[in-house]
C-alpha cells in the first residue's frame, strides 16, 4: 500500500503524541500512585443514616486487624463528617466516602488524595501519608452556595504518637 511521505510523517507525529500521553498516564499511575476513582460500589444515599457502614456512630477512623487504618466519612452540603480526623503517618490508609446529597469532590493539597464523591456510589481510595502535619480536606466539585466553605481538618501524627494503634483495635470512632 502506498502512503504519501507527508502523510506518513504526520502518522508518526500522531502516534508519537498518543504514545507520549499514554506514557504520562502510566508514569502518573505507576510512579506517583495516581489512579482513576472507578470503585464501582453502589449505596442507597437516601438511607445512609440507616445503613450499617455509614451510620453516624460508625464514621471516623478505625484500625483493622492487620494494622492498616480505614476512614469512613460522609460528604454533605456543606462539610465532610466527622469534621476532624486524626490518622497516623507511614501507615496504609483506606478512605471511604459516601455522599448524602449531591456530587462532591474531595482533595487534600500536597497529597495524592483526590476523588469525586458521586451520590449512589462509595468512593474508595488507598494512600499513605509520609509525614505528620495539618491538612485541610476540601471539596473540589461545585455543590452549591456553600461549596467554598466545605472542608474538614485532617491531622496526621507520627506513627509512634498515634494512640489508636496501641490502645484499640476496632472502632476508634472520633
Ligand atoms: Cu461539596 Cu463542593
Amino acid at each position: 500500500m502506498h502512503i504519501d511521505p507527508l502523510e506518513r510523517k504526520w502518522l508518526y507525529v500522531a502516534f508519537s503524541i498518543t504514545g507520549l500521553f499514554l506514557g504520562v498516564i502510566l508514569f502518573d499511575a505507576l510512579i506517583h500512585g495516581i489512579h482513576a476513582p472507578s470503585h464501582v460500589e453502589t449505596i442507597d444515599s437516601a438511607r445512609l443514616h440507616l445503613s450499617e457502614e455509614f451510620a453516624e456512630d460508625k464514621l471516623g477512623v478505625s484500625v483493622n486487624a492487620d494494622g492498616s487504618v480505614t476512614v469512613r466519612m460522609v460528604a454533605g452540603r456543606y462539610g465532610f463528617f466527622p469534621k476532624h480526623i486524626t490518622v497516623p503517618a507511614e501507615t496504609p490508609l483506606t478512605f471511604r466516602w459516601a455522599s448524602i446529597d449531591v456530587l462532591h469532590g474531595v482533595h487534600m493539597p500536597m497529597t495524592n488524595l483526590s476523588t469525586m464523591i458521586v451520590p449512589g456510589y462509595v468512593s474508595e481510595l488507598h494512600t499513605m501519608f509520609p509525614k505528620p502535619g495539618l491538612y485541610p480536606m476540601l471539596c473540589n466539585e461545585y455543590c452549591g452556595l456553600g461549596h467554598d466553605h466545605m472542608w474538614s481538618n485532617v491531622e496526621i501524627v507520627a506513627k509512634q504518637d498515634w494512640p489508636g494503634e496501641i490502645t484499640e483495635k476496632v472502632g476508634v470512632a472520633q
